[in-house]
């Protein structure tokens, strides 16, 4: 019995779910992942958790409606079970002392860094947070970002809060802080990883990405989260998902994620009916 306890949209198309599942809560660590199929004719979708509570032995997820699946999970209301919440699934984030640690996320990233941020808070390391949107209202968590890290940074493309711009300002960001930067952590969507990892190339800083593949089962068996880094073939359910971003080939990823595209618009047409 896997019970929703909210399911809420946070800012449009994006949502919450806080879910009853003790072992799940009892067990993650910052960085794992759930694979949830919402109902018994549901698909299997991998999602980061984004918090959880042992005591209570509640996990939460923010996702965002974009397919058959994710909207099958956005119609159900608390009170109602979920098919399967499998996890903690995947390599928790490495932790330890780094130092100053950057902290990137955008749209459901908002929500999966801040676990990340917290444990790094909690080991002594400075931690900056830098988030991204297209405009403030899609912005969510600030608070509680802020009161895990040493630092929040906006950035929202339309200029309507903190800086004007993309993540493309990232090694302004990077160059400006007082305290040299060791280490950064960026996760969203594979863009925001890409270009991210672009910018801190050039700076020599070491850049984890959290790898958002398509997955079926999330144990090693199906090899449909397969990517490449560092020239060696990767299960990034298993083998990740964090690696390095400068070293992962972005343009089969990308190519993989949007293998089923046509496929996954057709079925979320016909089961809207149109
Ligand atoms: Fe099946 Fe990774 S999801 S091998």
């Amino acid at each position: 019995m896997f019970r929703l306890l909210e399911n809420k949209m946070l800012v449009p198309n994006l949502y919450h779910a806080l879910i009853s599942a003790p072992d799940v809560a009892k067990a993650a660590q910052a960085g794992q992942f759930v694979i949830i199929r919402p109902t018994e004719a549901s698909e299997r979708i991998p999602l980061t958790i984004s918090d959880w509570d042992a005591a209570r032995g509640t996990v939460s997820v923010v996702y965002m409606k974009v397919g058959k699946t994710t909207a099958e999970f956005a119609a159900l209301t608390a009170g109602q079970d979920l098919a399967t919440v499998a996890g903690p699934l995947g390599n928790p984030m490495e932790m330890g002392l780094f130092g100053h640690v950057v902290c990137v996320g955008g749209c459901y990233g908002l929500a999966s860094i801040y676990p990340m941020a917290r444990e790094l808070k909690r080991l002594g390391n400075r931690v900056t947070i830098v988030i991204e949107g297209r405009s403030s209202y899609l912005l969510y968590w600030q608070q509680k970002l802020r009161s895990v890290s040493d630092d929040l940074i906006v950035i929202t493309r339309d200029g309507s809060k903190g800086l004007p711009g993309h993540i493309n300002n990232l090694t302004g960001v990077i160059s400006r802080q007082a305290v040299p930067v060791n280490r950064v952590i960026i996760n969203g969507c594979n863009y925001l990883m890409m270009r991210g990892s672009q910018e801190t190339r050039p700076l020599g800083i070491r850049t984890i990405v959290s790898l958002n593949t398509l997955m079926i089962d999330g144990t090693g068996m199906c090899g449909v989260c397969r990517c490449t880094v560092s020239g060696s073939t990767k299960f990034a359910c298993v083998d990740g998902p964090h690696f390095d971003g400068h070293e992962v080939d972005w343009d089969e990823l990308n190519k993989r994620r949007g293998a089923y595209l046509v496929e996954e618009t057709q079925v979320l047409r016909s089961s809207k009916g149109e």
